[in-house]
């Protein structure tokens, strides 16, 4: 018979082996998903004996995480600002730094903020659906270059009681080049071609291409955006766009180029460039 101990510390080895990090979080994580309960749960429980039917499922689960599938992947879900996100291949897996725009936002506006605001790419809607419900009277236009992310997108935003808007476009040069919004949140694909073989196998090999690479050195995606943002902005809205560690003072000066003021680059908790924060 296997204790809930013993498979932690087994596949905890297994994991430390096979270079993952936080291998004894992963292996309680995946066990807690087979056994449908709380991590927290299973610290109380760790002598008892795991019936056979679950302790398949979870090597099943374990083996997955030894190729280096991500453990958000294959439970289905990642937090996000401290709402659970339903994720799956095909959307990115939301980071802690976008995170970081959430609150700038917050910083600039009331909580009854009643405008208008657009996430170009909104992925899993990590960032659509945190607005919509962090400012319960702003308007929140969700877009995405592909129809699967939109559909997680919604997904979400029906799971967490958010009303969105959503539109399959590539940009915003689809919408008439009038001041439309007040805030533009963005994390578009920014990773260099040349270093995409260089990633983490589970980022290279399980999560989307499209969603990470930003076309030329990167930012090609990044500086078109800021063409079709800044036309859109109302004057005084904020647009806050997530971009690689060393693209600030580019990102700064093509949004200036394109006639925006006050462009600022905000550091992520590593105190690493990170965000573009600039105004209309
Ligand atoms: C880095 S992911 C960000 C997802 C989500 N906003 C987040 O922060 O977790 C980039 C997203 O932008 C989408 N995308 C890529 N190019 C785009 C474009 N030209 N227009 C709109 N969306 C695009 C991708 O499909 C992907 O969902």
């Amino acid at each position: 018979m296997t204790s809930i101990r013993h498979f932690i510390e087994d596949w905890r080895e297994r994991f430390i082996g096979a270079g993952i990090e936080d291998a004894r979080l992963n292996a309680e994580l995946l066990l807690a998903h087979a056994l449908d309960v709380r991590r927290d749960d299973l610290l109380t429980r760790l002598d008892e004996s795991l019936p056979a039917e679950i302790l398949r499922l979870a090597n099943t689960l374990c083996e997955r995480r030894f190729k280096r599938e991500p453990v958000d992947y294959i439970i289905g879900r990642r937090e996000f600002f401290g709402r659970e996100f339903h994720v799956e291949p095909g959307v990115l897996i939301p980071r802690p730094e976008t995170e970081r725009i959430v609150e700038l936002a917050q910083e600039r506006l009331p909580r009854d903020f009643a405008g208008v605001a657009v996430d170009i790419g909104c992925g899993s809607g990590a960032l659509a659906v945190t607005l919509a419900l962090e400012f319960p009277k702003l308007r929140v236009l969700a877009t995405d270059l592909h129809a699967m992310p939109l559909g997680v997108t919604r997904r979400n935003a029906n799971a967490l009681g958010a009303r969105l808007w959503y539109a399959q476009m590539d940009g915003l040069a689809a919408l008439r080049p009038a001041p439309l919004f007040d805030l533009v949140v963005s994390n578009p694909p920014y990773v260099l071609p040349e270093d995409f073989a260089g990633l983490q196998p589970e980022v290279r090999d399980h999560e989307p291409r499209e969603a990470l690479v930003g076309g030329k050195d990167g930012i090609e995606i990044c500086l078109r955006l800021l063409t079709e943002i800044a036309p859109r902005l109302k004057p005084g809205g904020w647009l806050y766009m997530e971009h690689g560690m060393t693209q600030g003072e580019q990102l700064r000066e093509a949004a200036t180029r394109a006639g925006l003021k006050q462009a600022r680059t905000v550091q992520d908790y590593a105190g690493l460039d990170r965000i573009l924060e600039a105004r209309a």
